[in-house]
């Protein structure tokens, strides 16, 4: 499986703090952004990774994480010139894809829990040995925010809306998608929704009427942030420096992440 990584977007709800920097530079407490998203294709136990980015940023993540030798991964690069949609990051990267099956993490999500790995590395071997999508549920309080899936009896999906103003459900679809080689021409197929842009919820609907969505839960011990908005950030920020000052370990340092896989 591949790993892209989507770090474009104008990261219009930070202004003025993305006016000039990327929001996945920002720090979040002692590390960049994007080291959180790369930590997690890391532990999916991926090493051949995709980072997209707007024209000049190509520059500033080469300089931060290089080829990724340092951390035994492959790193390449690959601009966005606009912020089309999520789907167009399988458009982008087609030929980076190839054959294989690809794991998409939005840059501004952060996910910490015990059992992390094996979770995801679950996911990626649903999609590698039956094929389809893997997606992620969390439970929130702000459901407005967020791609929403409803599950019916026996934990059936029964359907998935991007941003409802009427939220059938808690259980938000977090940054972090796996899909078999088929998303790609799923991708080139979607039609821009009311805001402009394709969406990813348009691609894990195609996977639902196919039959070929699956929904991995993170239960409750499980902490997730889409730091996009000012407010997730500096949480974020403080439940980093909380963890990581009382236990003393690292939360997505990509070293040690990488030394451990
Ligand atoms: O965080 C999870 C949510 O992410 C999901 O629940 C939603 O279903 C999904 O649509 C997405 O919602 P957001 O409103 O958070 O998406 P946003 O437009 O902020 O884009 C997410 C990240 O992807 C952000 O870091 C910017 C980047 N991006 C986005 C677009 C549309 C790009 O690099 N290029 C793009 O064209």
């Amino acid at each position: 499986m591949k790993g892209i990584i989507l770090a474009g977007g104008n990261g219009s709800r930070l202004h003025p703090l993305t006016s000039v920097v990327t929001k996945q530079l920002l720090p979040v407490y002692d590390k960049p952004m994007i080291h959180y998203p790369l930590a997690t294709l890391i532990l999916a136990g991926i090493k051949d990774i995709l980072i997209i980015c707007k024209k000049g940023d190509d520059k500033l993540f080469k300089k931060l994480l290089g080829t990724g030798s340092e951390y035994g991964i492959k790193i390449q690069y690959k601009i966005q010139d606009n912020p089309n949609g999520i789907p167009e990051a399988f458009i982008l990267g087609e030929e980076f894809i190839g054959d294989d099956s690809v794991c998409l993490a939005l840059g501004d999500n952060i996910f910490h829990g015990h059992g992390l790995p094996e979770l995801l590395q679950r996911g990626a071997e649903f999609v590698n040995t039956g094929g389809g999508a893997v997606i992620f549920g969390h439970h929130v309080k702000n459901p407005e925010r967020y791609g929403i899936v409803k599950q019916g009896k026996w934990g059936k999906i029964l359907n998935i809306e991007e941003k409802p103003k009427r939220p059938k459900s808690n259980c938000a679809v977090v940054g972090l998608y796996m899909y078999d080689n088929s998303v790609i021409e799923i991708a080139k197929n979607l039609k821009p929704s009311g805001r402009g842009e394709t969406e990813i919820t348009d691609v894990n609907r195609e996977y639902l009427q196919n039959k070929k969505l699956r929904l991995i839960k993170f239960g409750r011990g499980y902490s997730w942030f889409d730091t996009g908005v000012a407010d997730a950030l500096l949480n974020a920020s403080n439940y980093v420096q909380a963890i990581q000052n009382r236990q003393g370990l690292k939360i997505s340092c990509i070293e040690e992440t990488a030394h451990y896989m």
